[in-house]
């Protein structure tokens, strides 16, 4: 379980630290930072994944992800500072821009450069013995199988986390550890459900125990869940969702589809035929009750394009979904949180934003 997650300068968090409980939801108006802390976890679990870089790119680059207040015009101390701290470990990654060299001219000016990267094993604050990895630019030194403190001889590309770097991963089993355990987290923010999306598509199916972040595999994973998951819970918050339908998916040469059956129609409705909510619905719905639970997963204001009839139906997801997994829900909706109460304890954090810095209330 993660206990804590710091986030320092990503977009408008100055500066947060926060308190995880198994099951954390996370309200604030519109602007207050309830998708940047969301974007920075998932950088933290990109990191693990070898796309920092890419991952930065997509949100416009270092200089547009860092904090831009006033008091860290310093560009050359101005770091994005993710950390987490779990049960087993705490790792911290600092990331920033590169030092500017006169004999070496570059156009990669604003390439995110990881400046320090350490990680501890959990319960020693800190104490230098604890730790298994400490990473300063290009140098790592990290403790091997043995026990041993060994420098890592080859350069560490500066653009890139360590994890992913270590030529023989089972020489460094904690920091291999550390790298599994964040990149099984899983993220689900928004999905494409727009006329020519992959989920509106028939697609190759294959087991697929995990839905993927875009929900492209929906047919398969839902007939996964069919096949090896707990396929009467999965009816029984479908027919609350939906009354009066039914669903299931047909393999057409190895394409996969999902159909719905809806009471007074002669026939059934290809996914591609499904209103927006309805799909969004089913993968939520599939992505919450998966035969192989994460060990953390993020939502990022599930409830949008929902009917507010379905709510009770979410609520009851994210409350069983919370017997397997941690999560961290981001939403708009006090209704839900208030349903949601009916099964499950939860923490309750309320965001705003003053002089441009995200707050966190702990209610
Ligand atoms: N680099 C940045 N520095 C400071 N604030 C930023 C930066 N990038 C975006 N913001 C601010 O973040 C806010 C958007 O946060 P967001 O998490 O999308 O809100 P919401 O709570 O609606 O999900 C906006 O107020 C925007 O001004
Ligand atoms: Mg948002």
């Amino acid at each position: 379980m993660i206990h804590n997650i710091y986030i320092d300068n990503y977009r408008s968090v100055r500066n947060i630290s926060l308190n995880l409980a198994r099951l954390n939801i996370i309200f604030g108006p519109n602007g207050c930072g309830k998708s940047n802390i969301y974007k920075a976890i998932h950088l933290l679990s990109g990191a693990a994944s070898g796309q920092l870089s890419e991952m930065l790119g997509d949100e416009g680059g270092i200089q547009n992800t860092m904090w831009s207040g006033s008091n860290g015009s310093n560009q050359k101390a101005r770091r994005i500072c993710l950390s987490c701290e779990t049960d087993d470990f705490e790792y911290e990654l600092q990331v920033g821009f590169p030092d500017a060299d006169p004999f070496n001219p570059t156009l990669f000016k604003l390439d995110p450069v990881v400046k320090e990267e350490n990680i501890w094993t959990a319960g020693f604050k800190r104490r230098p013995s604890s730790q298994v990895l400490k990473r300063k630019n290009q140098v790592a030194f990290l403790s091997n199988i043995h026990g041993e403190k060994i420098t890592h001889t080859d350069a560490i590309y500066e653009n890139e986390s360590v994890f992913g770097q270590l030529g023989e991963p089972h020489l460094y089993p904690e920091i291999s550890h550390v790298r599994e355990t964040i990149k099984n987290w899983r993220f689900y923010h928004e999905f494409d459900v727009s006329k020519k999306s992959a989920i509106r598509q028939p697609q190759i199916g294959f087991r697929s125990p995990i839905l993927a972040s875009d929900g492209s595999n929906l047919a398969s994973a839902f007939q996964t869940i069919v096949e090896i998951g707990d396929i009467e819970l999965l009816t029984e918050i479908l027919l609350t969702a939906f009354p009066e339908c039914s669903f299931f998916c047909k393999n057409d040469n190895a394409r996969f589809m999902l159909f719905m059956n809806r009471k007074g129609l002669s026939r059934p409705l290809e996914t591609s035929e499904m209103s927006d909510g309805t799909i969004r619905f089913l993968c939520l719905a599939v992505a919450l009750l998966c035969p192989r639970p994460p060990n953390f997963i993020v939502l990022n204001e599930p409830e949008n394009s929902l009917h507010p009839q379905m709510l009770p139906a979410l609520a009851k997801l994210i409350s069983e979904a919370s017997r397997y997994s941690q999560i961290w829900l981001t939403s708009h909706s006090h209704e839900l949180a208030t349903l949601i109460s009916k099964h499950v304890d939860f923490q309750l954090y309320e965001l705003s934003i003053s002089n441009g810095q995200t707050c966190i209330n702990r209610m």
